[in-house]
């Protein structure tokens, strides 16, 4: 299993914002939403393209590409072309900062 990796200082991420980290290769995008941490696979499950493209609206990311949205909090598919979950990964607040990890 791998180690967490800092994403950012935990005041950069504020309630509406969103950041990516990388966990070797494995992109990470990770969102404040209404305070609570939520981190998913920064790639949609139609063609891998990256999510943090796209739009953030009411706990949904939207692909820019085809249009699948995709539940930030439980990672489900919301809509197609998108029919399988984006993995969810952990996300910590630590010495002041966000951490997350693949912990797949
Ligand atoms: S790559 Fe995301 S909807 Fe097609």
């Amino acid at each position: 299993m791998n180690d967490w990796v800092r994403v950012c200082a935990t005041s950069e991420l504020l309630p509406g914002e969103s950041a990516v980290a990388w966990d070797g290769d494995t992109p990470i995008l990770v969102v404040n939403l209404d305070g609570e941490f939520y981190a998913v696979e920064d790639k949609c499950t139609h063609e891998d393209f990256e999510l943090s493209a796209g739009a953030i609206d009411g706990g949904q990311v939207e692909c820019t590409l085809h249009g699948a949205r995709f539940d930030l909090r439980t990672g489900e598919a919301l809509c197609p072309p998108a029919y399988s979950p984006v993995p969810r990964f952990p996300v910590k607040l630590e010495g002041g900062a966000v951490w997350t990890r693949d912990d797949r």
